[in-house]
């Protein structure tokens, strides 16, 4: 029987590592690609979700975080510092666990996920929440550690974008080629960019007969690359993408433009309708950011710019545990009965 090894054992040859490399992994990659029934009958397509939330911190993050550390314990790095809006934070704090680093996070105030909070304490980080947005942790978290001995672990790491690109390589073994279209989430960028790194790779050395076109959305509260222009104040219910000034902002036009693909926006509204259908017709509970590319990829069909027929990947990012408010919110409150069989009988419309 085969047991998963993480991705850098996994694609050994197509990353930076030697066989010096002390690597760092939780097992992370080799998350599930989903059949999705329901959105391919909706489509006239056939729709795959890549389940990015089963990763060891339930998020992406992971694969590039496995990299980054990785490659900062070669060179001596005794800590890292990341900007977050809460994966990244939980991401980075684990694996510097595992590398018996210090690590610090920046988190915008008040805006980050509980569950996310949560795993950044447990892992047992430095965590300064700042009092400005994503864009304001990220230009702190770049001078500290050009000021101070930390390792700088966000996408602008390009490490980062080494290992993320391994869930393209993840999808192309799965189906034996690359699917037509590609769907994902965009906040700082790093991903989108990654994924089409990764199916640049592939199909250069004819692992594919081709590259998809890749969909990019971002929220529309928080949508700098569909408007042209920083957001100074992004918006969003989706936390984890709201980011007013990506990174990556000209590796996501290079992705969109090379592979004949677009970046659009969906709103909050938009964003939660996916959420709760991917969780009740799906059975894919995902976090509200995540559900970006599922309502990307739904507005996109009902304006009759899907061809039917085709093969769709939609990435959906984080684990929906990371944000149970939005789970729990506007739900109906669970009836309480009494220890008789009768009683819950009735209540479960099943007398
Ligand atoms: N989905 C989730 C769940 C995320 O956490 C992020 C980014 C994205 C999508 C967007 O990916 O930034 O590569 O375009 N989260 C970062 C963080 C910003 O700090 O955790 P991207």
């Amino acid at each position: 029987t085969h047991q998963w090894r993480g991705i850098i054992e996994e694609y050994r040859d197509r990353l930076p590592v030697t066989d010096t490399t002390p690597v760092v992994t939780l097992g992370e990659g080799g998350t599930p690609l989903v059949p999705a029934q329901v959105l391919s009958e909706r489509t006239g397509c056939e729709v795959h979700l890549k389940v990015e939330g089963a990763n060891p911190t339930g998020s992406f993050k992971d694969r590039g975080m496995t990299m980054a550390i990785t490659k900062a314990k070669e060179e001596g790095a005794q800590a890292v510092i990341c900007a977050s809006t809460g994966n990244t934070s939980a991401s980075a704090a684990a694996y510097a666990v595992r590398a018996g680093m210090v690590c610090a996070v920046l988190v915008p105030q008040g805006k980050i996920a509980l569950g996310k909070m949560g795993q950044a304490l447990v892992y047992g980080s430095s965590i300064l929440q700042v009092d400005g947005n994503f864009d304001d942790c990220l230009n702190l978290a770049r001078s500290l550690s050009e000021n101070y001995p930390v390792a700088l672990v966000n996408s602008v790491n390009p490490f980062r974008i080494e290992g993320q690109k391994t869930a393209a390589f993840e999808i192309v073994d799965a189906l034996g080629d690359a699917p037509d279209i590609h769907v994902l989430p965009v906040g700082n960028a790093g991903n989108i960019t990654a994924y089409w790194k990764g199916y640049k790779e592939y199909a250069a050395d004819k692992m594919s007969t081709r590259a998809p076109r890749m969909w990019g959305f971002q929220a529309s509260g928080s949508a700098p690359i569909v408007r042209g222009e920083v957001v100074k104040d992004p918006s969003t219910i989706a936390t984890a993408i709201r980011i007013g000034n990506p990174a990556s902002w000209q590796y996501a036009l290079a992705a969109r433009d090379e592979s004949g693909g677009l970046i659009d926006e969906v709103t909050d509204r938009e964003i939660l309708r996916a959420y709760r259908m991917l969780a009740s017709q799906e059975g894919v509970f995902v976090e509200p950011a995540s559900a970006a590319s599922v309502a990307g990829l739904l507005k996109a069909a009902e304006l009759g710019k899907v061809d039917p027929g085709q093969r769709i990947v939609c990435t959906v990012t984080g684990n929906g545990l990371k944000d149970p408010d939005w789970a729990v919110a506007g739900a109906p409150q669970p009836v309480t009965v009494p220890v008789d069989a009768a009683a819950a009988a009735e209540h479960l419309g099943l007398a």
